[in-house]
């Protein structure tokens, strides 16, 4: 019985796991976006004090600033946004079809918004400095309007990820749109953007060279003002965690040690940031200098990818949560997988199939690519040979034929007992420093064990189980 499963080919990234290579490439794209979308804001506000001729220095500023954005965020920008559609379809094809599934106008409007917010971004750089106040003021007001929506669509698709909320039960694009995190993400992300795009003209007003000392004090207490809205993050933080899942707010608390790490350091980095700006600069009028300017940039990425990190990994076992799990499964899969097998219909074979000792340890290779390989490497980081180490076969087949209890961020496994037994020899052929002969193992006994295991752990992740109070 073929299983329909969508196969698509899959990619790996030698020592990384494909989690990093996409979290790393998402980071920056996440960070530049977020200085564009606040550079816009930075830029309306410079203008507002050009015109009404608050601050003479302002239209100047503007005019440096703003090749900055358009340098760095546009073409950067860019070139990572290109770049994360061209690794989502080699990490998790079917997730991202999903989600342009799911989304598909929406989709379609936050490109316009994005076409909007180049072509306005471009004529403000080609002819800014020519025009008048008020068509300055329109361009630049177009232009920070349709980068700020081009957030809000994307984020309605990003926090459903994590919180679909009624979009389970009703299917209703809106409901999954509007899901119980996306208001306290998309302030908190206007609030962060609106911080990078004033720690980053602390840099630019100390890098152009038309500013003396005095004036660069002047620019920079004026920008200053885009930190203030950063002192109502805490209270932010802690209404997006009020909405998360438990499993999810409990792994970030302390559940799971690198996930809280992570989760702690982007507090320290942000509040280091806040506390150095705010109390420094509004207080004590303190100049920075190019040096701390950079500094405090660096805190502003440190925390941006803490902090993405930590939205993206609580999202464990799922890639769309209650929907898809991490390894492109959904629940029906798993079903149906326990029965035909994950590799049977698997049109792509094995790369280096002729590189195993025996075609059951190759099996497992299979296993491991197509159900594990999203978290896990065979012996780089997160390498299932290290976890591994010291395990023997039985507790090999126990954990994995129970992997949602193993860990409780693991889908459960989605195969026959034969592939499961297959992926244990290929583990254990790994663990063994993969030796040319490897004896394959058929045991019918065995095979009834660990049939019994899978049959105990069930298909339901344990997420799930202990949401309902069943644990
Ligand atoms: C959704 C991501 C994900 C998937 C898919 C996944 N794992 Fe894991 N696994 C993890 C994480 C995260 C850990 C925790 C690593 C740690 O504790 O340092 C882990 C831990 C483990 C461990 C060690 C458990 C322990 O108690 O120390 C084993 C063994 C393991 N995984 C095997 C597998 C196998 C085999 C598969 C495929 C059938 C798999 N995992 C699929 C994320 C995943």
């Amino acid at each position: 019985m073929p299983t329909d499963f969508p196969y698509y080919p899959i990619n790996e990234f030698g020592p990384a796991m494909k989690g990093m290579a996409i979290g790393g490439l998402g980071i920056v794209h996440v960070f530049l976006a977020q200085f564009g979308i606040g550079g816009g804001l930075l830029l309306c506000y410079f203008q507002w004090l050009a015109q009404t001729g608050r601050e003479p220095l302002a239209r100047q500023f503007i005019d440096g600033y703003f090749k900055f954005v358009v340098l760095v965020s546009f073409v950067l920008g860019a070139i990572t946004g290109v770049g994360m559609w061209f690794m989502t379809i080699q990490v998790s094809a079917r997730t991202i079809g999903a989600m342009v599934g799911e989304f598909h106008w929406v989709w379609a409007v936050e490109w316009l918004f994005f076409c909007l917010e180049i072509v306005a971004g471009y004529c403000f750089y080609r002819y800014g400095p020519r025009l008048d106040d008020r068509r300055r003021m329109t361009l630049l007001a177009i232009y920070s309007v349709a980068s700020w929506f081009s957030l809000f669509w994307i984020n309605g698709i990003l926090s459903w990820q994590l919180t679909p909320g009624r979009f389970l039960e009703t299917g209703v694009m809106w409901d999954g749109f509007f899901n119980p995190s996306f208001f306290p993400s998309v302030i908190f992300r206007t609030i962060t953007s609106m911080a990078i795009a004033a720690l980053a003209s602390f840099l630019v007003v100390n890098i152009l060279p038309e500013f003396d000392r005095a004036q660069r004090t002047v620019l920079i207490h004026r920008a200053t003002h885009f930190l203030a809205p950063a002192l109502i993050m805490p209270v932010l933080g802690i209404w997006y965690f009020m909405v998360i899942p438990a499993d999810s707010r409990e792994w970030a608390m302390g559940g799971n040690v690198p996930m809280m790490m992570f989760f702690v350091l982007a507090i320290v980095c942000s509040t280091l940031i806040s506390a150095y700006s705010l109390v420094g600069l509004l207080r004590y009028q303190l100049y920075i200098n190019a040096a701390t300017a950079t500094l405090l940039l660096v805190l502003a990425v440190l925390a941006t990818a803490f902090a993405e990190f930590v939205r993206e990994g609580v999202r464990k076992p799922y890639s769309i949560r209650g929907y898809m799990f991490s390894n492109s499964l959904m629940p029906d899969d798993i079903r149906r997988f326990r029965e035909v097998g994950c590799t049977h219909d698997d049109p792509y074979p094995l790369r280096d199939a002729d590189s195993y000792p025996n075609p059951q340890v190759a099996l497992g290779a299979h296993v491991y690519r197509n159900l594990c390989s999203v978290c896990h490497t065979p012996a780089a980081s997160n390498g299932l040979t290290h976890l591994t180490e010291y395990w023997d076969e039985t507790q090999l087949r126990l954990n994995i034929a129970m992997l949602q209890r193993t860990k409780p961020f693991m889908p459960p496994f989605a195969g026959t007992a034969a592939e499961l037994e297959a992926l244990v020899q290929w583990l254990r052929w790994n663990n063994d420093g993969k030796p040319a002969t490897w004896t394959e193992s058929h045991d019918e006994a065995t095979l009834q064990q660990i049939q019994a295991w899978l049959d105990e752990a069930g298909t339901e992740p344990w997420v799930a189980v202990a949401a309902e109070g069943r644990r």
